[in-house]
Protein backbone atom coordinates (compact mmCIF):
# COMPACT_ATOMS: atom_id res chain seq x y z
CA UNK A 1 0.00 0.00 0.00
CA UNK A 2 1.00 3.64 -0.74
CA UNK A 3 -0.13 6.84 1.64
CA UNK A 4 -3.23 7.94 1.05
CA UNK A 5 -5.36 11.16 1.86
CA UNK A 6 -8.92 10.74 2.41
CA UNK A 7 -11.32 13.88 2.59
CA UNK A 8 -13.80 12.64 5.91
CA UNK A 9 -17.63 14.35 6.81
CA UNK A 10 -19.66 14.01 9.67
CA UNK A 11 -23.24 14.91 9.62
CA UNK A 12 -25.09 12.35 11.80
CA UNK A 13 -25.81 13.98 15.05
CA UNK A 14 -25.45 17.54 16.10
CA UNK A 15 -21.83 18.29 14.66
CA UNK A 16 -21.17 19.17 11.04
CA UNK A 17 -17.64 18.07 10.67
CA UNK A 18 -15.19 17.76 7.57
CA UNK A 19 -11.21 16.41 8.07
CA UNK A 20 -8.55 15.46 5.77
CA UNK A 21 -6.38 12.27 7.33
CA UNK A 22 -3.05 11.14 5.74
CA UNK A 23 -2.64 7.01 6.11
CA UNK A 24 0.91 6.43 5.42
CA UNK A 25 2.14 2.89 3.81
CA UNK A 26 3.18 1.88 6.89
CA UNK A 27 0.03 2.61 8.65
CA UNK A 28 0.40 5.73 10.15
CA UNK A 29 -1.95 8.58 10.93
CA UNK A 30 -1.82 11.93 10.58
CA UNK A 31 -4.34 15.17 10.94
CA UNK A 32 -4.13 17.44 7.91
CA UNK A 33 -7.52 19.14 9.20
CA UNK A 34 -10.21 18.89 11.04
CA UNK A 35 -12.72 21.19 11.55
CA UNK A 36 -15.87 20.54 13.39
CA UNK A 37 -18.91 23.27 14.15
CA UNK A 38 -20.88 21.92 17.11
CA UNK A 39 -24.79 22.66 17.06
CA UNK A 40 -25.09 22.55 21.03
CA UNK A 41 -26.30 26.71 21.48
CA UNK A 42 -29.35 25.33 18.51
CA UNK A 43 -30.36 22.45 20.98
CA UNK A 44 -29.75 23.73 24.22
CA UNK A 45 -32.66 25.42 24.51
CA UNK A 46 -35.07 22.13 23.78
CA UNK A 47 -33.02 20.10 26.32
CA UNK A 48 -31.67 17.92 23.33
CA UNK A 49 -31.02 17.40 19.76
CA UNK A 50 -33.78 18.43 17.36
CA UNK A 51 -33.40 15.86 14.07
CA UNK A 52 -35.09 18.99 11.77
CA UNK A 53 -33.16 21.88 13.22
CA UNK A 54 -30.20 19.70 13.18
CA UNK A 55 -30.52 18.69 9.13
CA UNK A 56 -31.54 22.40 8.29
CA UNK A 57 -28.60 23.45 9.67
CA UNK A 58 -25.95 20.75 8.39
CA UNK A 59 -27.13 22.33 5.15
CA UNK A 60 -26.47 25.82 5.75
CA UNK A 61 -23.47 25.38 7.12
CA UNK A 62 -21.33 21.90 5.31
CA UNK A 63 -20.14 23.48 2.07
CA UNK A 64 -18.20 26.33 4.09
CA UNK A 65 -16.96 23.17 6.60
CA UNK A 66 -15.76 21.03 3.79
CA UNK A 67 -13.85 24.07 1.74
CA UNK A 68 -11.89 24.94 5.08
CA UNK A 69 -11.05 21.27 5.99
CA UNK A 70 -9.56 21.50 2.62
CA UNK A 71 -7.86 24.83 2.83
CA UNK A 72 -6.53 23.74 5.78
CA UNK A 73 -5.28 20.48 4.90
CA UNK A 74 -2.83 22.23 2.17
CA UNK A 75 -4.45 19.49 -0.24
CA UNK A 76 -5.62 20.51 -3.40
CA UNK A 77 -8.92 18.71 -4.32
CA UNK A 78 -7.80 16.76 -7.12
CA UNK A 79 -5.32 15.27 -4.57
CA UNK A 80 -7.82 13.30 -2.51
CA UNK A 81 -7.51 9.74 -2.65
CA UNK A 82 -11.18 8.87 -1.69
CA UNK A 83 -14.33 10.63 0.13
CA UNK A 84 -15.35 9.31 3.08
CA UNK A 85 -19.02 9.93 4.84
CA UNK A 86 -20.58 8.51 7.70
CA UNK A 87 -23.49 6.67 6.62
CA UNK A 88 -25.23 5.65 9.48
CA UNK A 89 -26.22 5.07 11.88
CA UNK A 90 -27.67 8.71 13.50
CA UNK A 91 -30.30 10.85 12.47
CA UNK A 92 -31.42 9.90 8.86
CA UNK A 93 -31.76 14.17 7.58
CA UNK A 94 -27.77 14.88 8.80
CA UNK A 95 -26.74 11.52 6.56
CA UNK A 96 -28.53 12.70 4.20
CA UNK A 97 -26.62 15.83 3.77
CA UNK A 98 -23.45 14.32 4.39
CA UNK A 99 -23.94 11.61 2.08
CA UNK A 100 -25.73 14.22 -0.53
CA UNK A 101 -22.46 16.42 -0.38
CA UNK A 102 -20.09 13.66 -0.25
CA UNK A 103 -21.52 11.84 -3.81
CA UNK A 104 -21.69 14.93 -5.13
CA UNK A 105 -17.88 15.93 -4.17
CA UNK A 106 -17.22 12.07 -5.44
CA UNK A 107 -18.80 12.17 -8.77
CA UNK A 108 -17.34 15.66 -9.86
CA UNK A 109 -13.89 14.59 -9.25
CA UNK A 110 -14.37 10.67 -10.15
CA UNK A 111 -12.65 9.95 -6.78
CA UNK A 112 -14.28 6.68 -4.68
CA UNK A 113 -16.74 7.18 -2.70
CA UNK A 114 -16.75 5.31 1.02
CA UNK A 115 -19.75 4.69 3.18
CA UNK A 116 -18.36 4.75 6.84
CA UNK A 117 -20.52 3.25 9.89
CA UNK A 118 -19.83 6.02 12.41
CA UNK A 119 -19.25 3.43 15.20
CA UNK A 120 -16.26 2.10 13.15
CA UNK A 121 -14.72 5.50 13.02
CA UNK A 122 -15.10 5.25 16.93
CA UNK A 123 -13.88 2.34 16.77
CA UNK A 124 -10.96 2.58 14.99
CA UNK A 125 -9.94 6.38 16.17
CA UNK A 126 -7.09 4.79 18.35
CA UNK A 127 -4.95 3.83 15.81
CA UNK A 128 -5.07 7.33 14.39
CA UNK A 129 -3.18 8.64 17.19
CA UNK A 130 -1.35 5.48 18.68
CA UNK A 131 0.79 2.51 17.62
CA UNK A 132 -2.51 -0.04 18.37
CA UNK A 133 -1.69 -3.53 17.07
CA UNK A 134 -5.48 -5.94 16.05
CA UNK A 135 -7.15 -6.94 18.13
CA UNK A 136 -7.98 -4.76 21.05
CA UNK A 137 -11.40 -4.05 23.52
CA UNK A 138 -13.11 -0.77 22.58
CA UNK A 139 -15.31 0.70 25.37
CA UNK A 140 -17.49 3.17 23.30
CA UNK A 141 -19.64 5.29 25.71
CA UNK A 142 -21.35 8.25 24.20
CA UNK A 143 -24.48 10.02 23.56
CA UNK A 144 -25.87 7.40 21.43
CA UNK A 145 -24.06 4.19 22.00
CA UNK A 146 -22.82 2.31 25.37
CA UNK A 147 -20.81 -0.85 23.88
CA UNK A 148 -17.88 -3.22 24.63
CA UNK A 149 -16.40 -4.14 21.28
CA UNK A 150 -13.82 -6.20 20.72
CA UNK A 151 -12.19 -4.78 17.42
CA UNK A 152 -10.40 -7.88 15.25
CA UNK A 153 -9.59 -6.08 12.27
CA UNK A 154 -10.86 -3.24 10.14
CA UNK A 155 -14.47 -4.60 8.82
CA UNK A 156 -14.14 -7.05 11.52
CA UNK A 157 -16.19 -6.68 14.73
CA UNK A 158 -17.74 -8.53 17.65
CA UNK A 159 -20.00 -6.76 20.27
CA UNK A 160 -19.83 -8.03 23.36
CA UNK A 161 -22.47 -5.63 25.33
CA UNK A 162 -24.65 -3.10 24.92
CA UNK A 163 -27.02 -1.44 26.62
CA UNK A 164 -30.38 -2.73 27.33
CA UNK A 165 -32.30 0.71 27.54
CA UNK A 166 -29.97 4.19 27.88
CA UNK A 167 -27.06 5.15 26.46
CA UNK A 168 -24.79 6.41 29.16
CA UNK A 169 -24.73 9.86 27.99
CA UNK A 170 -28.40 9.93 27.47
CA UNK A 171 -28.67 8.55 31.15
CA UNK A 172 -26.22 11.71 32.30
CA UNK A 173 -28.09 13.87 30.14
CA UNK A 174 -31.84 12.73 31.54
CA UNK A 175 -29.96 12.78 34.99
CA UNK A 176 -29.13 16.35 34.81
CA UNK A 177 -32.14 17.82 33.16
CA UNK A 178 -34.47 16.36 36.23
CA UNK A 179 -31.93 18.04 38.66
CA UNK A 180 -32.49 21.22 36.30
CA UNK A 181 -28.63 21.20 35.63
CA UNK A 182 -29.29 21.78 31.69
CA UNK A 183 -27.58 20.32 28.51
CA UNK A 184 -25.61 18.79 28.05
CA UNK A 185 -25.91 16.94 30.97
CA UNK A 186 -22.47 14.73 31.51
CA UNK A 187 -20.15 17.55 32.48
CA UNK A 188 -22.57 19.33 34.31
CA UNK A 189 -23.22 16.21 36.56
CA UNK A 190 -19.83 15.73 36.57
CA UNK A 191 -18.99 19.18 37.90
CA UNK A 192 -21.81 19.26 40.38
CA UNK A 193 -20.32 15.64 42.02
CA UNK A 194 -17.40 17.39 43.22
CA UNK A 195 -19.36 19.42 45.87
CA UNK A 196 -21.30 15.90 46.40
CA UNK A 197 -21.18 14.26 50.04
CA UNK A 198 -19.86 10.33 49.31
CA UNK A 199 -22.60 7.97 50.54
CA UNK A 200 -25.14 9.95 51.65
CA UNK A 201 -27.32 8.51 49.05
CA UNK A 202 -26.82 5.29 48.00
CA UNK A 203 -27.95 3.39 44.52
CA UNK A 204 -27.32 0.47 43.12
CA UNK A 205 -24.94 -1.32 40.85
CA UNK A 206 -26.55 -2.01 37.66
CA UNK A 207 -26.08 -5.30 36.09
CA UNK A 208 -22.87 -5.92 38.24
CA UNK A 209 -21.84 -9.84 38.28
CA UNK A 210 -24.20 -10.58 35.14
CA UNK A 211 -22.40 -12.82 33.07
CA UNK A 212 -23.73 -11.30 29.37
CA UNK A 213 -21.57 -8.10 29.57
CA UNK A 214 -24.46 -5.60 28.71
CA UNK A 215 -25.18 -2.22 30.73
CA UNK A 216 -28.64 -0.60 32.14
CA UNK A 217 -28.90 2.69 33.17
CA UNK A 218 -32.51 4.10 33.11
CA UNK A 219 -33.22 2.49 36.52
CA UNK A 220 -30.94 4.88 38.38
CA UNK A 221 -32.25 7.37 36.34
CA UNK A 222 -35.76 6.95 37.64
CA UNK A 223 -34.16 6.09 41.70
CA UNK A 224 -32.15 9.64 41.73
CA UNK A 225 -35.81 11.18 40.78
CA UNK A 226 -37.49 9.49 43.49
CA UNK A 227 -34.75 10.28 46.06
CA UNK A 228 -34.87 14.42 44.08
CA UNK A 229 -38.62 14.32 44.43
CA UNK A 230 -38.52 12.93 48.50
CA UNK A 231 -36.34 15.79 49.13
CA UNK A 232 -37.94 19.11 49.62
CA UNK A 233 -36.58 21.64 48.89
CA UNK A 234 -33.83 20.46 46.56
CA UNK A 235 -30.85 22.04 48.11
CA UNK A 236 -27.74 22.54 45.78
CA UNK A 237 -25.99 20.43 48.12
CA UNK A 238 -28.54 17.12 47.72
CA UNK A 239 -28.56 17.75 43.68
CA UNK A 240 -24.51 17.48 44.30
CA UNK A 241 -25.42 14.65 46.47
CA UNK A 242 -27.63 12.61 44.14
CA UNK A 243 -25.20 13.41 41.02
CA UNK A 244 -21.91 12.01 43.03
CA UNK A 245 -24.36 8.64 44.07
CA UNK A 246 -25.28 8.43 40.37
CA UNK A 247 -21.42 9.10 38.98
CA UNK A 248 -20.15 6.59 41.54
CA UNK A 249 -22.44 3.89 40.84
CA UNK A 250 -22.09 4.38 37.06
CA UNK A 251 -18.08 4.05 37.36
CA UNK A 252 -18.70 1.35 39.70
CA UNK A 253 -21.07 -0.66 37.00
CA UNK A 254 -18.25 0.31 34.55
CA UNK A 255 -15.45 -1.15 36.47
CA UNK A 256 -17.33 -4.59 36.89
CA UNK A 257 -18.28 -4.54 33.27
CA UNK A 258 -15.08 -4.20 32.08
CA UNK A 259 -13.41 -6.03 34.53
CA UNK A 260 -15.14 -9.09 33.26
CA UNK A 261 -14.71 -8.16 29.47
CA UNK A 262 -10.94 -8.23 30.14
CA UNK A 263 -10.84 -11.62 31.93
CA UNK A 264 -12.40 -12.90 28.76
CA UNK A 265 -9.95 -11.28 26.10
CA UNK A 266 -7.21 -12.66 28.34
CA UNK A 267 -8.96 -15.74 28.56
CA UNK A 268 -9.12 -16.19 24.64
CA UNK A 269 -6.02 -14.43 23.52
CA UNK A 270 -3.81 -14.99 26.42
CA UNK A 271 -1.06 -11.88 27.56
CA UNK A 272 1.53 -12.82 25.23
CA UNK A 273 0.99 -10.12 22.82
CA UNK A 274 0.42 -6.36 24.96
CA UNK A 275 -3.15 -6.52 25.11
CA UNK A 276 -4.73 -2.90 25.14
CA UNK A 277 -8.28 -1.08 26.18
CA UNK A 278 -9.40 1.59 24.63
CA UNK A 279 -12.16 4.30 25.19
CA UNK A 280 -13.75 6.49 22.99
CA UNK A 281 -17.15 8.88 22.91
CA UNK A 282 -17.88 12.15 24.74
CA UNK A 283 -18.65 10.29 28.29
CA UNK A 284 -14.91 9.51 27.67
CA UNK A 285 -14.39 13.53 28.94
CA UNK A 286 -15.29 11.99 32.68
CA UNK A 287 -12.71 12.10 34.85
CA UNK A 288 -14.08 9.00 37.23
CA UNK A 289 -15.04 6.88 34.53
CA UNK A 290 -11.17 7.67 33.33
CA UNK A 291 -9.25 6.94 35.79
CA UNK A 292 -11.22 4.23 36.66
CA UNK A 293 -10.62 2.46 33.28
CA UNK A 294 -6.88 3.24 33.68
CA UNK A 295 -6.70 1.70 37.28
CA UNK A 296 -8.68 -1.76 35.99
CA UNK A 297 -6.66 -2.02 32.81
CA UNK A 298 -3.35 -1.92 34.31
CA UNK A 299 -4.59 -4.46 37.08
CA UNK A 300 -5.33 -6.41 34.36
CA UNK A 301 -2.18 -6.22 32.66
CA UNK A 302 -3.77 -3.73 29.64
CA UNK A 303 -2.75 -0.72 27.82
CA UNK A 304 -4.92 1.69 28.44
CA UNK A 305 -5.80 4.39 25.44
CA UNK A 306 -7.70 7.22 25.21
CA UNK A 307 -7.60 9.06 22.21
CA UNK A 308 -7.89 13.28 22.76
CA UNK A 309 -10.92 14.69 23.90
CA UNK A 310 -11.22 15.78 20.53
CA UNK A 311 -11.51 13.00 18.81
CA UNK A 312 -13.31 10.90 21.60
CA UNK A 313 -16.29 13.24 20.89
CA UNK A 314 -17.91 13.17 16.89
CA UNK A 315 -15.38 14.41 14.70
CA UNK A 316 -14.53 13.92 10.49
CA UNK A 317 -10.88 13.04 11.06
CA UNK A 318 -12.49 9.53 12.82
CA UNK A 319 -14.35 9.34 9.73
CA UNK A 320 -11.34 9.74 6.96
CA UNK A 321 -9.29 7.65 9.49
CA UNK A 322 -12.20 4.85 8.80
CA UNK A 323 -11.69 5.18 5.25
CA UNK A 324 -8.30 5.13 4.76
CA UNK A 325 -7.84 2.39 7.11
CA UNK A 326 -10.79 0.45 5.12
CA UNK A 327 -8.60 1.32 1.26
CA UNK A 328 -5.63 0.20 3.05
CA UNK A 329 -7.19 -3.40 3.74
CA UNK A 330 -8.33 -3.60 0.53
CA UNK A 331 -12.22 -3.41 1.24
CA UNK A 332 -14.44 -2.25 -1.48
CA UNK A 333 -15.22 1.32 -1.98
CA UNK A 334 -19.09 2.09 -2.27
CA UNK A 335 -21.38 3.27 -5.10
CA UNK A 336 -23.08 6.61 -5.50
CA UNK A 337 -26.82 5.11 -4.54
CA UNK A 338 -25.55 4.23 -1.44
CA UNK A 339 -28.35 5.04 1.28
CA UNK A 340 -28.29 6.54 4.55
CA UNK A 341 -29.28 3.92 7.53
CA UNK A 342 -30.64 5.23 10.60
CA UNK A 343 -30.05 2.64 12.30
CA UNK A 344 -27.06 -0.03 11.42
CA UNK A 345 -25.32 -2.27 14.29
O1 LIG B 1 -19.57 11.35 21.59
P1 LIG B 1 -20.42 12.53 21.90
O2 LIG B 1 -19.81 13.89 21.79
O3 LIG B 1 -21.68 12.55 20.96
C1 LIG B 1 -22.37 11.41 20.63
O4 LIG B 1 -23.30 11.09 21.40
O5 LIG B 1 -22.04 10.78 19.62
O6 LIG B 1 -21.00 12.31 23.37
C2 LIG B 1 -21.83 13.26 23.98
C3 LIG B 1 -22.27 12.72 25.31
C4 LIG B 1 -23.36 13.56 25.95
O7 LIG B 1 -24.39 12.69 26.37
C5 LIG B 1 -22.64 14.20 27.12
O8 LIG B 1 -23.50 14.47 28.22
C6 LIG B 1 -21.61 13.17 27.47
O9 LIG B 1 -21.17 12.69 26.22
N1 LIG B 1 -20.50 13.77 28.23
C7 LIG B 1 -20.16 13.43 29.49
C8 LIG B 1 -19.11 14.29 29.88
N2 LIG B 1 -18.82 15.11 28.82
C9 LIG B 1 -19.68 14.76 27.82
N3 LIG B 1 -20.66 12.50 30.32
C10 LIG B 1 -20.13 12.41 31.56
N4 LIG B 1 -19.12 13.20 32.01
C11 LIG B 1 -18.58 14.15 31.21
N5 LIG B 1 -17.60 14.94 31.66
ZN1 LIG C 1 -20.37 9.46 18.11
Amino acid sequence: TRAVRILGIETSCDETAAAVVERSAGGAGRILSDVVLSQLDLHAAFGGVVPELAARSHVSMLDRLVNQALGDSGVPLGDIDAIAVTSGPGLIGGLMVGLMTGKAIAMATGKPFIGINHLEGHALTARLTHQVAFPYLLLLVSGGHTQIVLVKGVGDYERWGTTIDDALGEAFDKTAKLLSLGYPGGPAVEKAAKAGTPGRFRLPVPMRKDPRLDFSFSGLKTAVRQMAEAETPLTAQTVADLCLAFETSVTASIDDRIGMALERFTERFGTDLEPALVVAGGVAANAAIRATLERRAAAAGFRFIAPPLALCTDNAAMIAWAGAERLAAGLPVDDLDLAPRSRWP
